[in-house]
């Protein structure tokens, strides 16, 4: 049994960090000190319940603190800005939309929905926990959360505000008609109207945030996969090969990506930036090597190779961290090839008679932390396969892509990725449908 101490010491900043929402919900009135007793427990147990237990279980909470970060500041934010505007204006128009669309297109719809719960909760205790008032948050601000998740152009949002601001509208109604208000127009209109200006200040506000806590919304995210990108054209006129590589990566990984649910706009942005480090040096790789060209690893140690195949992750990830791309892709980088060998130079070594062990030919990792990092793990090995396919059928090819995704899963590489062996199904599936589609040409068909 743990004692009150021990809840203080674990959870003082939840206890803190409830305490200033209370307070702030009702500023700047001083409530009476049981009515802020009351509001402290009743939103703690709430926050608890609801939100505090979803940070462990919400993989990108365990990812970067910054999604923390992000989750307080925006509700506390949010939860002044709500008061100062119902407090001058009136509750039909407060601004539930800012932050529970912020927090829906940068975090996730399932924390999102949380915080909507919450939020209608300290709104409920500002206005004397009044369940008219309650009701009208909660539903506009779960219609938000439902609403944004998905939003990945400026017009998909301006459909959300649309549709956010009819469900406030039949509610408003519906509420008027409950207690038995005459309709005001005035109001109704207004309620109408509201969301549609919150979403104009969200999407005026969403860069600044995505700037500052280096977390993208798939609107900016598709933004920052449009190819004139400075770091995407470096990348293209110094190692062609591997931008060609990148953009096939992308198409695959995408499609898996969207088949088993995970965020294919991510995965497909990140496949972009995966190998970015490979504009340093780019005539050490492969796919930069032309047939009539000498391959300077004929000339250097194994050994050699590895290290400076090994060093575009590192470069890459100094490049990302310098333009602040985005802390999901940052991750990418480093986990598309997570603690795997290079078998090839590997191999190498030992025919030369060295006597250097597998580890000392290793990537130095982490493993692919989350589903989007482990799909392109996959694209980028199956992508590298596919090209020295001699006569590629449609049989073969899913042959191909079957052994290489079994054989990094059993390597270990995805244990801590989340994707199910179902999702390895699903993956290896979109993979030959992609692939048969794109060599349509070079396929012989018996
Ligand atoms: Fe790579
Ligand atoms: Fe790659």
């Amino acid at each position: 049994m743990k004692s009150p101490f021990d809840l203080i010491k674990n959870y003082w900043v939840d206890l803190l960090f409830v305490a200033v929402s209370v307070a702030l919900a009702r500023y700047p009135e001083v409530p009476r000190f049981l009515s802020f007793i009351n509001g402290f427990l009743i939103s703690f147990l709430v926050w608890f319940s609801l939100v505090r237990y979803s940070f462990e279980n919400t993989p990108v909470f365990s990812l970067h603190n910054s999604y923390k970060y992000l989750a307080y500041t925006s509700t506390i934010a949010g939860t002044l800005i709500i008061r100062l505007v119902s407090r001058e204006l009136g509750g039909h128009v407060a601004p539930f939309f800012l932050p529970i669309a912020l927090i829906s297109m940068l975090i996730s719809k399932e924390f999102a929905l949380r915080i909507a719960v919450f939020l209608s909760v300290l709104y409920a205790y500002s206005t004397g926990f009044s369940m008219v008032d309650f009701g009208f948050a909660l539903a506009s601000s779960v219609v938000t959360a439902i609403s944004t998740h998905d939003v990945s152009r400026r017009l998909d949002l301006a459909r959300s505000a649309i549709f956010v601001s009819i469900i406030s509208g039949i509610f408003f109604v519906f509420q008027s008609l409950l207690i038995g208000k005459p309709l005001n127009v005035i109001i109704l209109g207004s309620t109408l109207i509201a969301p549609l200006i919150w979403s104009i200040v969200t999407v005026g506000i969403l860069p600044y945030v995505e700037y500052a806590s280096m977390i993208y919304s798939n609107i900016d995210l598709m933004e920052l996969g449009n190819l004139n990108n400075p770091l995407l054209k470096n990348l293209s006129l110094k190692a062609p090969g591997t931008y060609y590589h990148s953009t096939i990566v992308a198409n695959l990984a995408e499609a898996a990506a969207q088949k088993i649910g995970a965020n294919a706009v991510l995965t497909r942005v990140a496949s972009y930036f995966h190998d970015i480090g490979k504009a340093k040096r780019p005539y050490f790789y492969t796919e930069n090597i032309g047939d009539d060209d000498l391959n300077p690893h004929d000339e250097i140690a194994p050994k050699l190779s590895h290290l400076i195949i090994q060093d575009h992750v590192k470069t890459g990830l100094e490049m990302a961290k310098k333009h602040r791309l985005p802390l999901l892709i940052q991750d990418v980088i480093p986990q598309h090839h997570g603690t795997r060998v290079q078998k090839y130079f590997y191999h190498k070594s030992k025919g030369a008679g060295e006597k250097l062990s597998e580890s000392e030919f290793q990537y130095s990792g982490p493993k692919p932390q989350f589903k989007e990092a482990g799909i392109i793990m996959l694209a980028d090995s199956v992508e590298a396969a596919v090209r020295s396919l001699k006569k590629p059928t449609p049989s073969r090819l899913k042959n191909l892509v079957q052994e290489i995704v079994f054989s990094i899963y059993n390597e270990g590489e995805l244990d801590e990725s989340g994707l199910t062996l179902r999702d390895l199904e699903i993956i290896i599936e979109e993979f030959t449908k992609v692939l048969v589609s794109m060599m349509k040409s070079r396929i012989e068909y018996p």
